[in-house]
């Protein structure tokens, strides 16, 4: 790790040289793991990974608006197998770059949270991050439980994943409702998440075709990108409010300047991922450049 700049900040203690970051989703294999490394990212996020190898929805799974995108990915990965071998180098390009590797893990209960959890510790990872936020897992035409909408899920996750030997953060879906989101914030911090990633996208958004057919083939999809720059803003600030001190909030979504992550780091984020701007720049590292220079500016 590099010596503490005037940009450096922490997450649940791990060292950054800055606050950016990808977001979950925008790396699976090694290859994008060693192109992100390369990147100026303060950390590598891989993920997120599922217990079971998935394919992800089929047809078209993304569709961007310019201030906003709807997705439907459904967290394609290659499964817990594939990652117990993969991960330890995964986690060596990364440390080589002198930064740490976050792994998204996402299991569909909260004994699948903590085994993967562990996984992802035993891999050498520095940060687990689960996601208990994604909106876009059908299987059989069953749309499955979002899970950060139930703090009993969430208390029970990360029970789980205690004692993985790194610190573990929940990352959650918006919620609207104040009273839900500081019950989730208690039961959270009551199980001892060191870190909370606001947000995953909007579930249930619906972008349309000029025909009037949904744009992305399951119809539903997660909400990103600029236009929900508002709501996370509220999210992170409710949640430094709500979370104790030792909790450290990362902020995410619609970051695409330098202005976005300067308003962020203003609310309590400690730091910021982005994923629609780098799917937006064509999967381009570039983009965390550019947004990083026009922080620094
Ligand atoms: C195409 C795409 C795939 C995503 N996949 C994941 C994922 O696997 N795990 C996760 O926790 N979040 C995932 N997300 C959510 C992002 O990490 C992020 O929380 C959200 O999109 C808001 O940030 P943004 O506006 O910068 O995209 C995905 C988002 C997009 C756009």
């Amino acid at each position: 790790m590099s010596e503490a700049t005037p940009t450096a900040t922490r997450v649940a203690g791990v060292a950054l040289e800055h606050p950016l970051l990808n977001a979950a989703g925008t790396a699976k294999s090694l290859d994008d793991v060693a192109r992100l490394a390369r990147s100026p990212v303060a950390a590598v996020t891989l993920g997120s990974i599922t217990k079971a190898a998935r394919d992800g929805n089929a047809g078209e799974v993304y569709a961007s608006r310019g201030t906003y995108a709807v997705n439907a990915l459904g967290m394609p990965n290659r499964g817990a197998d594939f990652y117990r071998d993969v991960l330890p180098e995964m986690a060596g390009v990364t440390h080589e770059a002198g930064k740490p590797l976050v792994v998204s893990v996402a299991g569909f209960s909260p004994e699948e949270n903590g085994e993967l959890a562990h996984l992802a510790a035993e891999g050498g990872c520095d940060l687990v991050e689960l996601n208990l936020g994604c909106p876009n897992v059908w299987d059989d035409g069953e749309q499955k439980r979002i899970m950060s909408f139930d703090p009993e899920l969430v208390a029970a996750s990360l029970r789980a994943a205690a004692g993985a030997g790194v610190p573990v953060g929940v990352k959650l879906s918006p919620l609207s409702d104040p009273v839900l989101l500081g019950e989730v914030a208690a039961a959270a911090a009551g199980a001892g998440v060191r870190f909370v990633v606001s947000c995953n996208t909007f579930p249930n958004g619906l972008a349309l075709r000029p025909d009037g057919r949904a744009a992305v083939d399951v119809g539903y999809g997660g909400v990103s990108g600029a236009a929900m720059k508002p709501v996370v803003l509220g999210q992170v600030s409710q949640l430094r409010a709500l979370l104790p001190e030792a909790v450290d909030v990362v902020g995410c979504g619609g970051v695409r300047s330098g202005q976005d992550v300067r308003d962020l780091l203003a609310v309590g984020a400690v730091a910021t991922g982005l994923a629609t701007a780098f799917w937006d720049a064509g999967e381009d590292p570039g983009v965390f450049a550019d947004v990083l220079a026009d922080w620094l500016d």
